[in-house]
C-alpha cells in the first residue's frame, strides 16, 4: 500500500535525513568522502531546505509503503527549476527511495505521481537530469518513455560530471 504526501516545514528534519542518506547510498561509491560530505552540507543543510520548502514553485512529496517512509519526490515548475526551461516544462528534480524500498515498482507509481501533477498544472513536458553513470536511474527512465536532450555540468567538490537532461512529451487527452 502506498502513500504520498506533501510535505511542509515541519517536515525540514526528516527530509534532510532521508535526502542525506539516499543520495550518499546512490552516489557515494563514486565520490571522495570529502567532497560527498562537502556537497551534502552545501545541498541539504537547513537553510537551504527551509527555502526550497518553502518556494511556493516546489513541492516535495514523501512516499509510504506499508506505513514507512520509502522515498521522497520534488517537483519545480517556472522559475523553481534547476535550468531555464519554458512555462508549460515540469522538472522531476529529486527522485529517491531508500535501498529497502528499491526495485518494488514504487518508482513506477511515484511517477505516475508526477504524471498527474503535471495534468493538472497543465503542463506539456516533463524533464529531469540523471548522471551520466547512474545506469539504473537512466534504465528506469528510459522505461518511463523518456528522452535524452541535452546534457549539463554538475561540480561534486573538485570533480566536474556530467548530467544528462531528460524530457517526455505528454499527451493529455
Ligand atoms: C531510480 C528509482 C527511482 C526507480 O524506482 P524503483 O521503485 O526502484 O523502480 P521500479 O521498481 O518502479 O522499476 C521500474 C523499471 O525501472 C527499471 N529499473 C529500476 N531500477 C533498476 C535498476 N537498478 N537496474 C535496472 N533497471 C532498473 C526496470 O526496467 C524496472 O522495470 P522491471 O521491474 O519491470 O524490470 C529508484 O531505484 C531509486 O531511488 N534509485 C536510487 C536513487 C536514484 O538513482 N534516483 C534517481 C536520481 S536521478
Amino acid at each position: 500500500m502506498l502513500k504520498i504526501r506533501k510535505c511542509d516545514l515541519n517536515d525540514l528534519i526528516d527530509l534532510q535525513k532521508i535526502s542525506r542518506e539516499t543520495f550518499q547510498a546512490t552516489f557515494g561509491k563514486d565520490n571522495t568522502e570529502e567532497n560527498m560530505q562537502d556537497y551534502l552540507d552545501e545541498a541539504y543543510n537547513s537553510q537551504a531546505l527551509t527555502q526550497e520548502l518553502s518556494n511556493p514553485h516546489s513541492a516535495f512529496y514523501f512516499v509510504y509503503h506499508e506505513a514507512k517512509l520509502a522515498g521522497y519526490l520534488k517537483l519545480n515548475i517556472l522559475d523553481a527549476q534547476s535550468e531555464s526551461m519554458p512555462d508549460n516544462y515540469l522538472e522531476i528534480e529529486r527522485i529517491y527511495f531508500k535501498k529497502d524500498f528499491q526495485h518494488l515498482g514504487l518508482g513506477t507509481k511515484l511517477f505516475d505521481f508526477a504524471l498527474q501533477r503535471a495534468q493538472v498544472l497543465e503542463k506539456q513536458y516533463i524533464w529531469l537530469g540523471v548522471w551520466e553513470n547512474n545506469f539504473p536511474a537512466q534504465k528506469f527512465y528510459q522505461k518511463m518513455g523518456f528522452q535524452r536532450f541535452s546534457q549539463h555540468h554538475f561540480v561534486m567538490g573538485d570533480s566536474d560530471q556530467t548530467d544528462y537532461l531528460l524530457k517526455k512529451k505528454l499527451n493529455f487527452e
